[in-house]
């Protein structure tokens, strides 16, 4: 038996137990390294469909694809021990119907071993939700800004100002009362957010939305300095990586071109082999 594999892990029952309680810590991962360092902190580690873009380099969270999506949820589940790990579901894979849904939601789980997953949409989503929480499929809602329709939304604009928020209201009551175990709410007014908060039975986990939220996630790479394409308002930096990393590859690249590096204590002698 392993040092860790008699903690208890967080469950979806758990999370929602935790609704007004201490907040939830959520952070993305996409990798076994990064899951390692998300895992002992957090309560729920999440393969964010993110991913497309911050790994990979694509312009939006489109293109990701279901086997994206389970490679890296392979990756992060070698790493993560403590916390529970809910993982994406890629656009295309479950927005036909509530069939296609629920096949796609069990592949992710069975073959990352999550226990959950994520989908984005509110009330037009509150039929699926409960058809997955009905077959064993617990599922966190994602509502607000929906990354996923970027295209319909022109951008990533902030959600649910002035005669909008009565639709913010109804999309995350819908997925409360479908079933979600938890629900993100994504870039909207702070008051907004609070009063979903005190509305709804089920916690909120915010990003761009307020301290009140139940919980708060961000994207790690970019609360590190590791993607700096762009910085939404709503993340704060808590580490500055990326620059640390280009100091150090600058000084491999000036101490290569100057044959300072390797150095003698990097190098093997033709000593004969220890017996
Ligand atoms: O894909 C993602 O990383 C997310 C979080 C930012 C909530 O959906």
């Amino acid at each position: 038996m392993s040092a860790t594999s008699d903690i208890r892990r967080p469950t979806p029952p758990d999370i929602l137990a935790r609704k007004g309680g201490t907040p939830l810590v959520m952070l993305t991962a996409y990798t076994t390294p990064i899951a390692r360092l998300v895992d002992p902190h957090c309560d729920i580690t999440l393969v964010g469909d993110s991913l497309g873009m911050v790994l990979h380099g694509l312009p939006s969270t489109l293109g990701v694809t279901m086997e994206m999506m389970i490679l890296h949820g392979q990756a992060v589940a070698r790493g993560v021990t403590k916390s529970m790990l809910v993982i994406d579901m890629p656009f295309g894979s479950y927005e036909e119907g509530r069939e296609q849904a629920f096949r796609n939601a069990a592949r992710l789980m069975v073959e990352t071993g999550a226990a959950a997953v994520k989908l984005e949409g509110g009330e037009h989503m509150a039929d699926t939700i409960g058809f997955l929480t009905q077959r064993g499929i617990p599922v966190m809602a994602h509502v607000g800004l929906t990354p996923q329709s970027v295209n319909v939304l022109g951008g990533y604009p902030v959600q649910g100002r002035g005669n909008e928020s009565g639709r913010i209201r109804t999309d995350a009551a819908a997925v409360a009362e479908a079933g979600a175990f938890s629900v993100v709410l994504e870039k909207l007014p702070a008051t907004l957010a609070d009063e979903i908060t005190k509305a709804i039975a089920i916690p909120t986990i915010g990003i761009g939305a307020s301290a009140g939220c139940d919980g708060q996630v961000l994207v790690v790479d970019d609360m590190l300095g590791l993607f700096t394409s762009f910085l939404p308002k709503f993340v704060k930096r808590y580490a500055d990586l990326g620059a640390e990393a280009d100091r150090a590859i600058a000084a491999y690249a000036a101490e290569v071109r100057a044959r300072t590096f390797p150095a003698a204590e990097h190098l093997f002698g033709d000593e004969p082999p220890r017996t």
